[in-house]
């Protein structure tokens, strides 16, 4: 029987509508109560409203086994495919979990690395959007995940990789998001880790949830491994997008430069009181990133996690800057593994996607202790000075209080490669703090005076006024320019438009070897 245009028009369109409903309704249903958003649904938040084309809608897996082949839903369980955000081009692969439990077979890995490819061929970011329970048992051992795997890395600094998981996200799974650039988590609801709670029992006896070993909360504080917590399904998409809209598409580009109505010669007078004139108190450097940047708006990643230092993202004069800054109020903004590791990261990202990196210094060095040396400080600090070394883009420092020894190079120096250091008048900027000078300098001296605390404190005002003061710093070039702190941001913003133009070449070889 012959079957006419408009018919096959018929089945076809009653064939998608019924693919792209999911699963069951009794499966939609439990995503519902769970509090997710169904993996269509996401798509369709994600994307502006008539954009997204799927690819792919019919690709099902071929597996015999354990019954599959009575299973063999139209889709594999990931929609896949490409459209526009905020009117640019980006991919996006969305597991559903109401089909197949959003399992990782072989179909639905191809499918995604078909997607990854195109993203990279057309320089485009790539979305995933993550729930599933992780490589297909059914299907066997056959390297399925080791294919995104491979993906994510040859994509690694040519597209910005960005995940959200979005429910489960287990066993090798975990691998893939990592491997990316950066990680969404959602309050209750998501949870990654490479074993179970059940499978650690078994092993190991420790008994634990499944939200207290790899929710949010210890993702984001204590593993380091999520950048972003957000509330719930919508303010994930919501913040994806806005996190888009401080990257380039690729490494090929800039940023986007946007027009964000906050004066770039704006002043703030607030900022010549907000450093204590006590060195021992505190203040927030949240409060001096809020005044130098356009109106206030500091998107920061990895907030809970080494929190004494800041990263993040924000415009200043309408270019799309990384920001790194370190925090007196958490451990007085030291310099440890973790905070290394962070910094060095970000470092890295921003480079990879053309954002110039501005850093904001208040640091009273590396953190000393048995701990953190068996830790491997030096390795880990190590990667904050090659990570802001190899960086190519715009590098900015501005002293804010106080910048000592080593710690002053891995928050950027001339030497180690800064366009640019700025400083605040009664910065203090010194190979060592002066007490700690003082004690090595006049060792022998001070067995011998009477009023030893007396002799120490004036050998360490004399040493401050010598040889930290920003006047000193600058009359070697460490420092190129004293600005009042009110005039902090049009200084960026001018070093900015100075910059933007940069061209830096690194040395010729394979690639470099950074401490990992
Ligand atoms: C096949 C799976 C599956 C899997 C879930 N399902 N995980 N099917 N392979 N890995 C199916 C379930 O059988 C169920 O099918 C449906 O998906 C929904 O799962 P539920 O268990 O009913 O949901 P829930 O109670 O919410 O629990 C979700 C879960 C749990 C925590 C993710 O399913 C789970 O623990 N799954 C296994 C996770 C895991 O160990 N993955 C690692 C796989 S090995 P029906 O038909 O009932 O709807 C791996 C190694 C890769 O990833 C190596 C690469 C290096």
């Amino acid at each position: 029987m012959e079957v006419g245009m408009r018919e096959s028009l018929t089945n076809l369109r009653q064939l998608e509508e019924q693919v792209k409903r999911g699963g069951s309704e009794k499966a939609i249903e439990r995503q519902h109560k769970a509090g997710k958003l169904t993996a269509r649904e996401r798509i369709d938040l994600l994307f502006d409203r008539g954009s997204f084309v799927e690819l792919d809608l019919f690709a099902r897996h071929e597996c015999h086994d354990f019954g599959m082949d009575e299973k063999r839903p139209y889709g594999d369980a990931v929609i896949t495919g490409y459209g526009k955000v905020e009117g640019r081009l980006v991919y996006a692969y969305s597991q559903d979990f109401t089909v197949l439990g959003g399992t990782v077979g072989m179909r639905h890995a191809q499918k995604v690395c078909h997607i990854m490819d195109m993203a990279r061929k057309t320089k485009a970011p790539i979305v995933g959007l993550i729930d599933s329970g992780g490589a297909r048992i059914q299907e066997g051992m056959r390297g399925t995940y080791s294919l995104l795997f491979a993906e994510n890395i040859d994509t690694s600094g040519v597209v910005p990789q960005i995940f959200a998981i979005m429910g489960n996200c287990a066993g090798g799974g975990v691998y893939s998001p990592i491997l990316g650039d950066f990680i969404f988590m959602i309050e209750g609801t998501s949870q990654m880790f490479i074993t179970g709670p059940s499978v650690i029992k078994a092993v190991t006896g420790e008994e634990i949830t499944a939200q207290d070993l790899g929710g949010s909360k210890p993702q984001s504080t204590i593993a380091g491994n999520c950048d972003f917590v957000v509330r719930d399904d919508k303010e994930c998409l919501q913040a994806i997008k806005k996190l888009l809209s401080f990257l380039p598409s690729s490494y090929q580009e800039k940023p986007p430069r946007i027009h964000t109505g906050d004066k770039p010669d704006r002043c703030d007078e607030d900022l010549i009181d907000i450093v204590p004139s006590n060195p021992k108190r505190t203040f927030d450097m949240r409060a001096v990133i809020a005044s130098v940047v356009d109106n206030g708006d500091f998107f920061e990643v990895k907030a809970g996690y080494a929190r004494n230092i800041l990263t993040g993202f924000a415009r200043i004069g309408g270019y799309s800057v990384g920001i790194v800054a370190n925090q007196p109020k958490v451990k007085a903004g030291v310099l440890d593994c973790d905070a290394s590791d962070k910094a060095a990261r970000f470092y890295q990202t921003c480079d990879c996607f053309n954002i110039p990196i501005i850093t904001l210094t208040d640091v009273p060095g590396y953190l000393p202790g048995v701990s953190e040396e068996h830790k491997g400080i030096i390795r880990h600090g190590a990667k904050m000075l090659y990570a802001y070394r190899e960086a190519t883009v715009p590098k900015i420092n501005c002293i804010i209080r106080k910048a000592y020894g080593g710690s002053l190079f891995a928050m950027g120096s001339k030497t180690m490669g800064a366009d640019m250091v700025l400083s605040w008048p009664s910065a203090e900027i010194a190979v060592m703090g002066a007490d700690g000078a003082v004690s090595v300098l006049y060792k022998k001296e001070m067995e011998s005076v009477a009023d030893r605390n007396e002799f120490k404190k004036q050998k360490a005002e004399e040493y401050r006024e010598h040889f930290s003061t920003p006047y000193w710093s600058a009359s070697v070039q460490v420092v190129d320019i004293i600005i009042s702190p009110s005039e902090t941001r049009p200084y960026l913003v001018k070093g900015l438009e100075m910059l933007w133009n940069k061209v830096e070449e690194r040395p010729l070889r394979k690639h470099g070897n950074i401490p990992l």
